[in-house]
């Protein structure tokens, strides 16, 4: 069958976003608080595949729906401050279009701008980032457009961040009509630097990207198989809303499993949920866990060898013995797992994984080495 709705691949936008409309409104809302406030710089925290890409874009349409200039999602990287003007002088060009700068006092371009919100070469040439964001915002501000800037895969260890955080702050104060949202793993906030970009990320607001409400994800099964003509019966499609955990990703890949594995009418039985279900797994296995083990040291990796060795939670006490080492030593481990979304607090003394099948593809690979 072919797959009218589904599409399992990281930042592809999905046909429809589930459950995330109480989120964007939140966000939105923060856009329309007074500059400088708290709500204007908001950190997005949330598990690989849990739909961080996805979010970013989808708030860059809504914003511009309401009137702001929006600079897309950049990635966290080299040369990230330089894409982030280009982005607003393409995106600003809709209100600022053809409009030459007045000729004053007889030299041209006074603001600094030739055409439109491009600069002028001098400015190009010799002027910081800093300068230019102020002059872009001001070009905005203007003509009361207010100015959006959305960063993905945040690294708090980030020269060109630090840089682009010092400049959001100056144009604060310069009060100009700004905000900015961050996305990025827990991981990438908690880090143990402490510098103005983790000051300013800890006091940003935060969103966090919780898991799907299964009845949301049951519901979307539901219109989505009606499209693509998948025929299942509730109690098996309640299965397959239930194996997604509520991960957007493994939605995905469920989704687009059942069409691949019913047969030619578009039926799905329980064999065909099954081998969908095991296939998706794998593919969460190679996806999402290995590239989570990957960003580990390898003593964290150890500490969540010894986690796997339980069915459900593991007491702190009994990882710490099978590591060999004491409570202590572990505590730190503990801590930093949780810091970074790989594990989570269970009953008092006890943790447990918060990545779906991170346990399983642990058990499976327990003879590799690190
Ligand atoms: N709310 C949602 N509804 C349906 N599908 C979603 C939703 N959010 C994300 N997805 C899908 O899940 C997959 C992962 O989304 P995305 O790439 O945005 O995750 P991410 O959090 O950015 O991951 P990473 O941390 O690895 O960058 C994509 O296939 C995307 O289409
Ligand atoms: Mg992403």
């Amino acid at each position: 069958m072919r797959d009218l709705v589904f599409s399992p691949a990281f930042g592809n936008r999905p046909s429809q976003l589930v459950g995330r409309e109480h989120l964007l409104e939140q966000l939105l809302d923060g856009l329309e608080t007074a500059p400088g406030s708290r709500e204007r710089a908001t950190v997005l925290l949330g598990q690989r595949g849990s739909g961080k890409t996805v979010l970013l874009w989808e708030l860059a349409d809504r914003a511009r729906d309401r009137g702001f200039v929006v600079a897309s999602p950049t990635v966290v990287s080299e040369g990230m401050n330089e894409r982030i003007i280009e982005k607003i002088q393409d995106d600003g060009a809709r209100y600022a279009k053809g409009k030459r700068a007045k000729i004053v006092g007889g030299s041209v371009g006074a603001l600094g701008f030739s055409a439109g919100l491009q600069f002028s070469e001098e400015v190009r040439e010799t002027k910081s980032f800093g300068y230019k964001m102020l002059q872009l915002a001001r070009r905005l501000g203007d003509q009361g457009r207010g100015l959006l800037v959305l960063i993905d895969e945040t690294q708090a260890n980030s020269p060109e961040l630090k840089q682009l955080i010092i400049t959001y702050q100056e144009l604060v104060g310069e009060r100009q009509d700004v905000a900015i949202v961050l996305a990025g793993l827990p991981g990438a906030v908690s880090s143990v630097l402490n510098d103005s970009v983790l000051t300013f990320l800890n006091r940003a607001t935060k969103a966090s990207l919780e898991p799907l409400a299964i009845g949301d994800v049951d519901a979307f099964f539901a219109r989505a198989f009606e499209v693509s003509g998948v025929k299942i019966t509730a109690d098996l499609r309640r299965e397959a809303a239930l194996a997604t955990k509520g991960s957007p990703y493994l939605l995905q890949l469920i989704g687009h499993n059942l069409t691949q594995y019913a047969d030619a009418d578009g039926h799905v039985d329980e064999r065909a949920l099954r081998d969908a279900l095991a296939s998706s797994a794998e593919s969460f296995k190679e996806d999402v866990c290995r590239t989570t083990l990957a960003a580990l040291s390898e003593r964290d990796v150890d500490f969540l060898k010894a986690m796997s060795l339980d069915e459900g939670a593991s007491r702190i006490g009994e990882v710490a013995m099978r590591m060999g080492v004491t409570d202590d030593y572990a505590q730190k481990y503990r801590k930093r797992l949780i810091a970074s979304g790989v594990i989570a607090p269970a009953r008092r003394g006890f943790v447990e994984f918060a990545v779906p099948f991170l346990a399983d593809h642990l058990r499976d690979n327990a003879h590799l080495a690190h």
